[in-house]
């Protein structure tokens, strides 16, 4: 049963790489706006988990709805098209292309999506103040420290104002005091547009910036706020 009112909700997700059980009956759900981490010890199945409610891998069973649609009932082009226009997706390494400015990299789901280049450009611009690497819009990933990078990542994904933001260990890569500035200003930019946070951890400290937190072990997950 999908919990009322949620936004992206998964149920009994089983899915097997070969012999390798990956999920093994996990279940997920987030509102509007929330914030969830997603916590559990390395191999349990965070990123398959994460993977699956984005549409990406499709699991062997089990079901996933979002926005009252069921992911499975929908073809590849319009899976895609949702991860386009309602999905942002931030990563451990930035993933930002190596060719292109940050301006340009920030810009880049925009145009994808068909914005005119001076618009794409100046929104672009907006969210890189808005995270406080405005200075870096010319430079090219490569020139920029990590998390700077992250920084640029985040504004990448929030460009188009998706409604649900995953992020998969998007601190991983960073010392703890860059690492807290980019959970400051990727959940203050997710509140501030009401983007909900799919958030991959396995840092206490990281999940600290969520509303709940969902445990994975083993392919399972355990919803903290009803585990007692
Ligand atoms: N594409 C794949 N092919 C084969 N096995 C995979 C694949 N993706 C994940 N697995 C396996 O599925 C299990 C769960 O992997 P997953 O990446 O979801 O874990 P995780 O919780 O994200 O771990 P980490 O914290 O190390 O990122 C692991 O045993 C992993 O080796
Ligand atoms: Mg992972």
């Amino acid at each position: 049963m999908t919990p009322p009112g949620s936004l992206l909700c998964a149920e009994r997700l089983h899915k097997a790489y070969g012999p390798t059980v990956a999920l093994d009956g996990a279940g997920f759900s987030i509102h509007p706006g929330e914030i969830v981490a997603v916590m559990g010890p390395s191999g349990s199945g965070k990123s398959t988990l994460l993977h699956c409610l984005a549409g990406i891998v499709t699991p062997d069973s089990g079901t996933i709805t979002y926005d009252g649609r069921e992911l499975s009932a929908m073809n590849d082009a319009q899976r895609s098209a949702l991860r386009r226009s309602e999905f942002g997706f931030v990563f451990q390494f930035g993933q930002l292309v190596p060719e292109l400015t940050c301006v340009e990299n920030v810009a880049l789901p925009l145009r994808l999506n068909g914005t005119p280049r001076k618009e794409a450009e100046r929104a672009a611009l907006s969210w890189l103040e808005r995270l406080e690497v405005d200075d870096l819009a010319k430079k090219r990933p490569g020139e920029v420290s990590g998390g700077q990078g992250q920084r640029v990542a985040v504004a990448r994904a929030l460009v188009t104002r998706p409604r649900v933001l995953f992020a998969d260990e998007p601190t991983g890569a960073l010392d703890s005091l860059n690492g807290e500035r980019v959970m400051e200003l990727l959940t203050e930019a997710a509140r501030a547009t009401s983007a909900a946070v799919v958030l991959v951890t396995h840092e206490a400290r990281v999940a600290a910036y969520s509303d709940r937190e969902i445990v994975v072990r083993d392919g399972r997950s355990r919803d903290m706020e009803h585990a007692i």
